[in-house]
């Protein structure tokens, strides 16, 4: 039997899952990684842990599963899009990887559009705008603060695509990630050599960029046996997490709409053709799927703000967390204990600056409301629900921009919650379908691997084969108006406090 593995490369931690060609999983195993914030709003990795942890998993996906060496034909490659892995010639790692939530470069995202002759211009070149969390400010970040690491750069990387090297040993990458670098000419899915001549970058910095399910290469002989494979075993080109998370969803078709709550948030719409949005709200990117496109909502803390919230309030009480590990089933229940609107209080999830609308990297989180009657509970809630009013405020973008919606499916670790799934029918007004296999990002690689050894002709045919949704949250009539009603409120708070936000970035330069 010929088997296929997912490994999706995240911002918390590593997943690997394992699938026949029926697209049954067999087995899944995570490890977890820390995520350094030396200033705040930084954000960076060590490289190092995402290899280990691909390591780690595969074997003990294997272990599970009961897999034979030569029994693993493909491997497909998701991860945390838009960091940087900066490597010397010999393929030495410079520094740790600034990630897709670091907002150090905004000074860089203005160069970039300077450079480029304007907004307008860059945005024809690569169909988005200068955003904070994406690669190319961050290399130029290093040109303008690290000038001596930046003068033993050789190679910039994503995150899964270093990963691919130490695989195979070839510096490849694949058009979903690569359009999130801003050096794609997302239309033409190749790099834009008008733009990187205009940034005076080398164009031998960056990978072959292929289609998702094209072959990028075969394991090396090192590699094969530190995980237990055999050097036969081909590595698909795979896909950023959020093309990844939705090909797992069967996101390929127009009409079809994603959304995710993982560490992000992510609203995510099939396109066939490379739409643009003309202020640079949404973004542009292409799809795993060959040729199509997608457009894109990110919010930046999303299932990552109740990740906080537990961290910060709930890891020492012992009614939520055993050995300092939050149950988030249990933090769930108790923010369903306070009602709608959480009493008047809102949240804003904008804890590592924000993207979706705002694109402002100085946003911070943010209470506002609270009463000497506000409880644990309240507080969760309010997190729940401003996390959703972001998911909303991506969604409204996509229904003011004609983006067609005919059913939502939703994905993540806060979709696991028939709660939250419940919040998000209830916010967003409309039915959100739960998945039957909800693997997300590792699962959209899995199958593309499948594509890429011929098990399937195309990735929509092996969407249609394996892909099932499984219960659907309608909204509720009792909820729709008090929260429709308070997101007016929800939306005008990050207005009031922009000021404010503009001040602390200022007394913290
Ligand atoms: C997408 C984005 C995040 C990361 C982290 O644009 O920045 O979703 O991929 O998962």
């Amino acid at each position: 039997m010929s088997v296929f593995l997912g490994i999706d490369i995240g911002t918390s931690g590593t997943k690997t899952i394992a699938i026949d060609p029926s697209g049954r999983v067999l087995a899944g195993a995570t490890a977890a990684y820390p995520c350094e914030h030396p200033r705040p709003l930084w954000s960076e990795q060590d490289p190092e842990h995402w290899w280990t942890a691909t390591v780690d998993t595969v074997r003990q996906v294997l272990t599970k599963a009961k897999l034979k060496r030569g029994e693993v034909s493909g491997i497909g490659l998701s991860g945390q899009m838009h960091g940087s892995v900066f490597l010397d010639k010999r393929g030495k790692v410079l520094r740790p990887a600034l990630l897709w939530n670091d907002q150090r470069t905004a000074a860089e995202c203005e160069e970039i559009t300077e450079r480029a002759g304007g907004r307008k211009r860059l945005v024809k070149l690569v169909a988005n705008p200068a955003l904070t969390g994406f690669q190319a400010p961050k290399i130029l970040w290093l040109r303008n603060h690290e000038p001596k690491r930046f003068g033993r750069l050789a190679h910039v990387l994503l995150p899964k695509d270093d990963v691919r090297r130490r695989l195979t040993g070839e510096l490849a990458t694949e058009v979903s990630d690569a359009s999130g670098t801003l050096l794609l000419d997302v239309a033409k899915r190749q790099w834009s050599k008008p733009l990187l001549s205009k940034l005076e970058l080398d164009d031998s910095l960056l990978p072959t960029v292929y289609e998702s399910e094209d072959v990028t290469g075969r394991l090396t002989a090192e590699a094969a046996d530190s995980l237990g494979l055999t050097t036969d075993c081909v590595v698909v080109g795979g896909a950023g997490d959020c093309a990844a998370g939705a090909i797992g969803n069967g996101i390929v078709q127009k009409g079809l709409v994603n959304t995710s709550l993982g560490t992000s948030g992510v609203v995510f719409a099939h396109s066939d053709t490379p739409e643009v949005d003309p202020a640079g709200r949404l973004h542009t990117f292409c799809h795993a799927v060959r040729g199509k496109w997608h457009q894109m909502g990110v919010t930046l803390s999303a299932a990552g703000s109740l990740g906080w919230f537990a961290d910060a309030l709930c890891r020492s009480d012992p009614s939520l967390a055993a050995d300092g590990v939050v149950d988030f089933e249990k933090l769930i229940a108790e923010a369903a204990d306070a009602p709608v609107g959480a009493e008047g209080l809102y949240f804003l999830p904008y804890l590592a600056g924000e993207r979706t609308p705002h694109a402002d990297p100085h946003a911070r989180g943010a209470f506002v409301g609270l009463t000497l009657g506000h409880t644990r509970a309240h507080l969760a809630r309010a997190v729940l629900e401003g996390v959703t009013y972001s998911l909303l405020d991506c969604l409204d973008l996509m229904r003011q921009l004609g983006v067609p919606v005919k059913q939502i499916r939703a994905t993540g670790g806060g979709a696991k919650s028939p709660f939250w799934r419940q919040m998000q029918a209830d916010v967003l007004g409309a039915p959100v379908h739960a998945m039957r296999a909800d693997e997300g990002p590792a699962y959209g690689v899995a199958l593309l691997a499948a594509v890429g050894c011929g098990e399937f002709a195309s990735i929509t045919e092996a969407c249609d084969a394996t892909v099932e949704t499984a219960g659907v949250s309608k909204p509720a009539a009792r909820n729709r108006r008090p929260y429709a009603d308070r997101v007016g409120v929800y939306r005008s708070l990050y207005s009031h406090l922009r000021p404010a936000y503009e001040a602390i970035a200022r007394l913290s330069a």
